[in-house]
């Protein structure tokens, strides 16, 4: 007999390790806080959409054009978005993906990000600047759980290719990218310090 494993939900996970890694994030944080502080925008549009938190995604998207600090990070995403896509086989035709949206989030104590997908985009992800210890990772929701009917609920200690449901660490330095139709959200930030991120999209179109 054989059982196989088809249609598979790829998620990737990295470090940040190229040559001045480290310095790269301590500028990241400055600008991302210097981004709340100077975005009126974002400031009302978080208050309404973001409890307890800071995102520059309704005001401040496109960080990647403007601050050469985001800018560089963007071309260090631009070789694990290139990997990430191999690994998926995706077959791009002369087209490439370009990093579409680029922003910030600052989720303070209690602030939770819910549950949602990212429209319009092919590839997301999300590096974190900064993650207090014991601060939330990503939870992805398995894509097919609209399907499932009469299929029995998992083992408490399933195999993790088996959850419906499956968080990822946040890690410092880390990056996290997904395909932009998978489900995800942020439990909320139990811890004092402040978890910034930052998000972005990658398209081929
Ligand atoms: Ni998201």
């Amino acid at each position: 007999m054989s059982i196989q494993l088809l249609f598979p939900t790829r998620i990737y996970e990295a470090t940040l390790r190229a040559r001045g890694a480290a310095a790269l994030n301590q500028r990241l944080l400055r600008e991302c806080r210097q981004l709340r502080a100077d975005d009126a925008a974002g400031q009302r549009w978080s208050a309404r959409n973001y409890p307890g938190g800071y995102t520059s995604y309704g005001s401040a998207h496109r960080m990647q054009e403007l601050s050469p600090t985001f800018a560089q990070l963007a071309r260090s995403l631009d070789a694990h978005v290139a990997r990430f896509a191999r690994a998926l086989d995706f077959d791009l035709g002369k087209r490439r993906l370009a990093m579409t949206d680029c922003w910030v989030n600052i989720m303070g104590p209690g602030a939770v990000h819910g549950l949602h997908l990212h429209p319009l985009s092919t590839l997301s992800g999300t590096y974190y600047v900064r993650v207090p210890a014991g601060a939330p990772g990503l939870k992805f929701e398995d894509p097919r759980l609209e399907r499932f009917m009469a299929a029995p609920p998992r083992r408490a200690r399933s195999a993790r290719a088996n959850r419906p449901w499956v968080s990822i660490t946040a890690r410092t330095g880390g990056l996290v990218l997904f395909e932009s139709w998978l489900r995800h959200e942020v439990a909320p930030n139990t811890q004092p310090g402040e978890r910034v991120s930052i998000s972005f999209n990658y398209s081929w179109f």
